[in-house]
């Protein structure tokens, strides 16, 4: 059975996090995640935080992270080897790249992360976040050290005056990765320098090329299909048809809408398809149109409409019916194509730091949002992408706002 993913994995992965409290570690393992699970990966974070707080309480005072304080030495310890047990466990069940998320500063403690990797059976590779800007640790200690239960009800100088001793306790004790014979990538002020040693095959360099275009300056991302094309209205799948009156009105209200925002988009992406180059027109601005955006290729139901589909090819449609995601339409595409096609332009997306418009089609902007708000693989062919409604994604640290705008197409 093909499984929709570019390359099947051999041997299962641990993406193994390295950084002090505040360099966006969490961010990044969240992210790749995402990402990997939507490319058709089983993946999954493993939070040593998250398990310390659920065992030993999330209202721990800075001196718990005292290198020489042994109690929370221990507990700390236990935190991890218990994240590490979730972590070999899942591997044991078929999960292929887990992402354990830790400070896993010292180089004592990877060393006991690979051993525990190694007798599983699992491939370590270490992604380690430096920064000492202040003012990209303090954004990050902001938007998401105050929000995390630690914090909830306390107020905000004595959350960052509290944080910033328990960075400093972790500072004591850190260790970046040096001559270690591992495989990692090191993330430098936010991917403004990266290092890389040992990164073997696709799926590491799958994993190095995403984390090397996050950043986490904010920005918004407008996805749109076209305008009503005569094909819509007639109700056939595919085909180039242009826009209908309707669909034009709303390619001039979609250029009102994007000329009242605060900040315009720095890039526009079409198809290259007539109906979404006629709904980029009125903007009036540089657009690239690229072909890995074209609608879902219907191969030979192109031009057809679903009850002629329904009706001529029962089987096909039926097939299809019971799993949108990976049927696919002879001599066409399925959704799972559809995704592999947009990956290269996923990265793309992450790396823009200024807004991006993207005027597309039912099922790849159905993908995109699926990417972008971190829906389930199954779910993404069935999102409601309606036409004349522009979605405005913001990515945040933990997660993505999305709001939708109905323009009017009368
Ligand atoms: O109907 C418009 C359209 O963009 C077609 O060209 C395309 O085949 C279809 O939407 C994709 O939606 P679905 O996957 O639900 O058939």
């Amino acid at each position: 059975m093909s499984l929709g993913i570019p390359i099947a994995i051999t041997r299962p992965i641990a993406v193994v996090m390295v950084g002090l409290p505040a360099r966006g570690k969490t961010y990044i393992a969240r992210k790749l995640a995402r990402y990997l699970s939507w490319t058709g990966y089983s993946a999954s974070v493993f939070n040593v935080g998250n398990v310390r707080r659920e065992r030993f309480g999330a209202k721990v005072p800075a001196s718990f992270f005292d290198p020489a304080n042994p109690d929370g030495l221990s507990s700390r310890k236990k935190a991890a080897h218990f994240a590490m047990d979730e972590m070999l466990a899942w591997f044991k069940g078929g999960g292929q790249i887990g992402i354990y998320d830790a400070t896993n500063s010292t180089r004592e403690r990877r060393q006991w992360v690979i051993e525990q990797c190694e007798r599983s059976g699992v491939d370590v590779m270490f992604v380690e976040t430096l920064c000492n800007d202040p003012a990209i640790i303090n954004a990050n200690i902001r938007d998401t050290k105050l929000l995390a239960p630690d914090y909830r009800g306390v107020d905000e100088a004595t959350a960052i005056a509290d944080f910033r001793a328990r960075i400093a306790h972790y500072e004591a004790a850190y260790q970046p990765i040096d001559s270690e014979n591992a495989s990692f990538v090191k993330l430098i002020d936010v991917g403004q320098r990266v290092e890389i040693q040992n990164v073997r095959g696709y799926i590491q360099g799958r994993i190095t090329q995403f984390v090397m275009n996050l950043h986490i300056t904010p920005r918004t991302i407008w996805l749109t299909r076209h305008g009503e094309s005569t094909a819509n209205m007639a109700g056939v799948v595919g085909t180039d048809m242009p826009l209908t009156s309707r669909g034009a009105t709303f390619a001039q209200n979609l250029a009102s809408f994007i000329g009242e925002q605060d900040e315009g988009p720095g890039t526009i992406w079409t198809s290259t398809l007539q109906r979404t180059l006629q709904t980029a027109a009125p903007l009036r601005r540089e657009t690239h149109a690229l072909k890995v955006l074209d609608e879902i290729d219907a191969g030979i139901c192109d031009g057809m409409t679903y009850p002629q589909i329904a009706e001529q090819m029962p089987g096909e449609y039926a097939r299809r019916s019971a799993d949108k995601l990976r049927y696919r339409y002879p001599r066409g595409e399925s959704y799972e194509d559809v995704i592999a096609r947009l990956d290269p332009l996923i990265l793309e997306l992450e790396r823009q730091q200024d807004p991006v418009l993207v005027i597309g089609h039912n099922a790849v902007i159905r993908v995109l949002l699926g990417y972008l708000s971190d829906e389930e693989r199954e779910a993404v062919p069935h999102l409601d992408v309606p036409l004349h409604t522009v979605l405005s994604l913001t990515p945040r640290a933990y997660g993505c706002e999305v709001s939708r705008h109905a323009l009017s197409s009368e």
